[in-house]
Order: C-alpha cells, then structure tokens, then sequence
C-alpha cells in the first residue's frame, strides 16, 4: 500500500524503498504481490507511484496476484 506526494513522487518515508526498487535487478520469481495505491483524482499525477511500483514488481518477475487498485 502506498500513497503519492509532491508531483508523483514516494512520500518521503517510502522513497529509500522506491529508490532501491528501482535500482536493483534482483529477480523476485518467487514473489507474489498486489499493490494498493492512494492518492487524489484532483492532481495530475494520480497515483503514480503505486502505479511505478506495481511496474516495476511485474519488470523484476514477481507475480501479480491482484490487479493494481487505486484508491481515492
Ligand atoms: C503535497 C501533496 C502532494 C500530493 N500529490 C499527489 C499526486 O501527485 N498524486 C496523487 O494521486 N495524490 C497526491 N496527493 C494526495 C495524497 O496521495 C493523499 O493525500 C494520500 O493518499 C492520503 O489520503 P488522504 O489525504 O485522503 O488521507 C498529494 C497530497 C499532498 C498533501
């Protein structure tokens, strides 16, 4: 689960797990996930970065066993 800030960017707390998320290329074949995305309709970015994440997660193998939600 996570929120969007600034202009579709991590909130602060989540940017080190972004950032590494982003930089590895480790293989996550045995991982199975479903990402939960808040954010507001009023800003242009919506969502974004549950959206990144959820990407990413299928980029690096991991497997979707939810489709991505986003939240209001
Ligand atoms: C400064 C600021 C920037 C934000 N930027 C975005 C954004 O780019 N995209 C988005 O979907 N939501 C954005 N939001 C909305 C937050 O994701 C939202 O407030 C958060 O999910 C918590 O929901 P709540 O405010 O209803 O508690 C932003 C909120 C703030 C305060």
């Amino acid at each position: 689960m996570i929120s969007t800030q600034g202009e579709g960017e991590p909130p602060l707390l989540a940017q080190k797990f972004y950032d590494q998320l982003h930089e590895t290329q480790m293989e996550l074949k045995k991982m199975n996930f479903g990402v939960l995305a808040l954010g507001d309709t009023s800003y242009a970015q919506f969502c974004k970065t549950g959206e990144d994440v959820d990407a990413r997660l299928e980029a690096l193998g991991a497997h979707r066993m939810l489709p991505l939600k986003n939240v209001m």
